[in-house]
């Protein structure tokens, strides 16, 4: 089995450097590959409210706990769920912060809340944060952070006059397609980690001749030099498999690196090219019409 390594966020907490997504995992099949993941050697899972699988992430990975109790252990678990966008202002926050920590009654307690978005105004997303903090405060939070915060979102929090706590990631879609150089770069100045989401491209571009070439080099897939290629640009990528046969090859990636030329191969492939959402984009309250 693979171990995957870790790092230090701003917090001084642990990360493993690649986690396990679960937008679109069914939820009657959330407990069976979250287990299955942790079998595997994942150890970050990548669960949200918005894709209504907390309750099995949490019960999967209660299950591996509950086989080994003394080496399978819940600190070396990192449980992520998000708070989406209609949940921002602190009450609703704290309401829905409150049901997803019901969902996780059986791990006791969550490693990281991303605010999903910032598609709200200043005053939700200001509320959004002080009740995150709250939640470290009283230990039933770990870590906070942001996802698909752009340059102006993450600004407008550093300014928030009662910040106490900086986000430890800004989670967004990154991939050879969409590389934002900038947003990473700004995002990695201000100590916060990236991670990577849509990192397989939602497996649109296995076929790049590229990514092919570099696969037969390294007797690697396609989707392994996607991986690899995210690791390599100091990200936190999180591949989703709903596929257990999957789980293991998308983690088989720590026995070869890309060489600097051929990150900058694949780096130079940018089109901005979502294959998801864009809220890095959402207006200030002093942009909107
Ligand atoms: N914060 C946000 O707004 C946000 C947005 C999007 C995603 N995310 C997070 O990031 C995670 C990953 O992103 P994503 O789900 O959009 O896309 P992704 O990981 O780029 O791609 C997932 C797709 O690739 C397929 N796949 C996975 N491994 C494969 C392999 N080895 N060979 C062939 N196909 C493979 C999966 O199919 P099977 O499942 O059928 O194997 C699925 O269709 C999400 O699950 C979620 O946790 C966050």
């Amino acid at each position: 089995m693979v171990t995957i390594a870790t790092t230090k966020l701003n917090s001084g907490n642990t990360i493993p450097v690649l986690g396990l997504g679960f937008w679109e995992t069914p939820s009657n099949h959330a407990a069976e590959i979250a287990y299955a993941g942790l079998k595997a050697g994942y150890r970050l899972l990548d669960s949200a409210e918005a894709y209504g699988n907390e309750e099995g992430v949490a019960k999967g990975i209660a299950q591996w706990i509950a086989e080994d109790p003394k080496k399978h252990l819940r600190e070396d678990v990192f449980y992520t769920t998000k708070i989406r966008d209609g949940f921002h202002g602190y009450d609703a926050t704290k309401k829905a912060l409150q049901g997803s920590l019901d969902k996780a009654k059986p791990i006791g307690y969550i490693d990281l809340v991303l605010v999903h978005s910032p598609q709200s105004d200043y005053e939700k997303r200001h509320g959004t944060w002080k009740a995150l903090q709250e939640a470290v405060a009283e230990g039933t939070v770990k870590n906070i952070g942001v996802s698909n915060y752009g340059i102006k979102h993450l600004k407008e929090l550093f300014a928030y006059p009662d910040l106490k706590i900086k986000p430890v990631i800004n989670q967004l879609e990154l991939h050879p397609w969409l590389t934002r150089t900038e947003l990473v770069k700004f995002t990695k100045s201000e100590g916060i980690i990236v991670e990577a989401y849509s990192p397989l491209t939602r497996a649109k571009k296995f076929d790049d001749p590229d990514l092919v070439k570099l696969g037969k080099k390294y007797g690697k897939s396609p989707a392994q030099i996607l991986i690899r290629w995210s690791l390599d640009k100091g990200f936190i990528p999180l591949p989703k498999t709903a596929h257990k046969e999957r789980l293991a090859s998308n983690l088989d990636v720590f026995d070869f690196k890309l060489e600097p030329e051929e990150v900058e191969l694949l780096s130079g492939k940018n089109e901005d090219l979502k294959f998801c959402w864009d809220p890095t984009v959402y207006p200030l309250d002093n942009e909107k019409k």
